[in-house]
């Protein structure tokens, strides 16, 4: 199975699960205010999120009265993110495609790649048409924001375990656990995940695999696909890249 297969049948079976695993409430107290300072010095009025997932930015960024369009390559993540969006009539703003094919159609002031997205693509080469891809998408004076993984960390530290999340409500329980095995060219992340509904556990173990795109050579991708003014930050609060050593990247480029 190629790459692209393996990260189809992976968000096929996850996309259901998706919402559940993620800590949204804090996602949304770390990154509101990044993106109402970064947005708004930035004079930006459109976004594209170039890897939506199931809308979560599309909803908070709406919400905060930018006017943003989501893609993503998944059919059953995009099916997802429109029933979530469904209520607030912002559904369709979300559609499917191919970041690496965005060349010559709209042009945004914004141009997104939260929640360790472009380590999707696999080798330098996609990588590279992937930033180009979100390049040719903004407007002069654009603004790029990626976060993800901050892999050079991961590898130093080659932690099997990252912490788990589990969750008791009204609906039921839902447990996950990641195991993590490194490799030179790929990290896969083995989740387990236990849905409990009515009392009746679901078992199941999804696996993902990433690129290990190192920091130094995202910047260096970055200014091949033509981006400017290139920082990095290691959280939302834009303390500068190794500070305290996160396992989080951010950076945000120019096109000038
Ligand atoms: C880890 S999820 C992140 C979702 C969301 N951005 C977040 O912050 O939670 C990565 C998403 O990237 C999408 N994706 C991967 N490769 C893509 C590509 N080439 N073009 C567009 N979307 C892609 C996947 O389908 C998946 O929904």
């Amino acid at each position: 199975m190629n790459s692209a297969e393996s990260l189809h049948r992976f968000y096929s079976g996850f996309a259901g699960k998706y919402d559940l695993f993620m800590p949204w409430d804090q996602r949304i107290r770390r990154e509101r205010r990044f993106f109402k300072y970064v947005l708004d010095a930035n004079n930006v009025s459109s976004v594209l999120d170039c890897f939506c997932g199931t809308g979560f930015h599309v909803d908070m960024l709406s919400d905060m009265g930018y006017d943003v369009e989501g893609i993503d390559i998944s059919p059953d993540m995009v099916g997802k993110a429109k029933e979530n969006l469904k209520t607030k009539g912002y559904d369709s703003r979300v559609q499917q495609g191919d970041v690496k094919a965005l060349e010559n159609k709209k042009k945004y002031d914004c141009v997104l790649s939260m929640g360790n997205s472009l380590p999707h693509e696999f080798g330098d080469d996609n990588i590279l048409r992937a930033l180009k891809g979100m390049y040719g998408a903004l407007n002069e004076g654009g603004t790029c924001v990626i976060h993800m993984e901050n892999f050079d960390r991961l590898y130093e530290d080659r932690e099997p375990f990252i912490p788990s999340m589990h969750r008791r409500d009204g609906r039921g329980t839902d447990t996950f656990i990641f195991a993590i095995e490194y490799y030179e060219k790929k990290v896969v992340f083995n989740i387990l995940s236990v849905i409990e509904r009515g009392g009746l556990p679901e078992f199941a173990v999804d696996t993902v695999e990433y690129y290990p795109l190192k920091t130094g050579r995202l910047r260096e991708l970055l200014a091949e696909a033509g981006f400017q003014d290139i920082r990095s930050y290691e959280d939302f609060k834009m303390s500068p890249q190794g500070k305290e050593g996160t396992y989080d990247i951010i950076m945000v480029a120019k096109k000038q």
